[in-house]
């Protein structure tokens, strides 16, 4: 399978009861700014890498992803990447002025029901964070959207999509109990990122959490002191995930989403050399190679009941983390 083109992840665009509240949140805490405010109400936010908006927050009561965007290298790739996901059997639908200072774009469904958008923008030929300056020093410092992780009750459906339509790679996978995939973590070739999305299995379509990339681990650390300054609570992390080996925290923003900060993720130089690893949750360092514990109740999962559409994430991941 070809490359269908994505370079990376450009922004993603979460639903938000309250957008302004859950901008200001993101601006005041947790290290965006706020670049514009449409009249709708979305929302739209830089971090510290190369784009003009990295996350945005969409009115609508529906809690979850709205869509995510990934960039490909230009008009002439993305027209290929429409016909082949048409040729494919795929509904793709065609954008011009769909989003502030947007570039044409295309959208469509993941078989699990996940938006995806695909666009041009800033073309970089490494991942964002190895190609930015470190930010001035002093406060939350996220740099880009790296991946995010969508749930999917469909699970073999949704990966056969990300191989045979969009040309994913594998990088790992994790076994649940019985034997069953739980997560894949996939990439785009020739893009180095160990993963730009993270499918999870659910019972439905679900937003699991979205991620940031810091520049260094001196930036990671003094954002973790900065979030908790700011009132945010660090509800895991720091850790050293086992797929993708990146140090991690998490948190949760205004609207309850799960974000993950993260640095030093595994880069991929030479796809036809990487050999795909597989995980078994009963391997402890699955979660955090440093076997720091299990993650606490509602870790490692999304929040809010009405977000996970009644998954039940210990059972999920193979956790027992005691509820409260
Ligand atoms: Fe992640």
């Amino acid at each position: 399978m070809s490359p269908i083109g994505i370079e990376r992840v450009n922004y993603i665009a979460l639903n938000a009861k309250d957008p302004e509240a859950a901008a200001k949140y993101a601006a005041e805490r947790l290290g965006f700014t706020i670049q514009h405010a449409a009249p709708d109400g979305t929302h739209y936010l830089s971090a510290h890498g190369v784009d003009r908006y990295s996350l945005v927050y969409k009115p609508g009561d529906a809690h979850g992803l709205h869509h995510v965007s990934y960039l490909v290298g230009d008009d002439q790739v993305l027209d290929q990447a429409g016909a082949r996901l048409e040729r494919a059997g795929v509904e793709v639908s065609r954008h011009l002025d769909h989003e502030w200072e947007a570039k044409p774009a295309l959208r469509f469904s993941t078989p699990g029901g996940h938006l995806i958008e695909f666009t041009t923008g800033v073309h970089t030929a490494i991942p964002v964070a190895h190609l930015v300056e470190a930010p001035k020093s002093g406060g939350a410092k996220p740099v880009v959207p790296d991946h995010v992780g969508v749930g999917t009750a469909d699970f073999d459906a949704e990966e056969k999509f990300m191989t045979d339509v969009l040309g994913q790679l594998h990088s790992s996978r994790i076994l649940g109990p019985d034997g069953a995939q739980i997560m894949s973590f996939m990439r785009s070739p020739g893009r180095y990122l160990y993963h730009d999305i993270v499918l999870v299995r659910t019972p439905g379509p679900a937003l699991h959490h979205i991620q940031f990339s810091l520049k260094n681990v001196d930036q990671f650390y003094e954002t973790a002191e900065a979030l908790q300054a700011n009132g945010v609570k660090i509800e895991w992390g720091p850790l050293r995930h086992g797929p993708g080996h990146n140090i991690a925290l998490y948190f949760r923003d205004a609207e309850g989403y799960w974000f993950e900060y993260s640095v030093e993720e595994e880069i991929i130089l030479h796809d036809p050399t990487y050999v795909p690893r597989t995980w078994t949750v009963a391997d402890p360092h699955v979660v955090d190679e440093w076997n720091s514990g299990q993650p606490p109740a509602e870790l490692m999962g999304p929040p809010p009941a009405d977000a996970l559409l009644g998954t039940d994430l210990d059972e999920t991941f193979g956790t027992k983390a005691a509820q409260s």
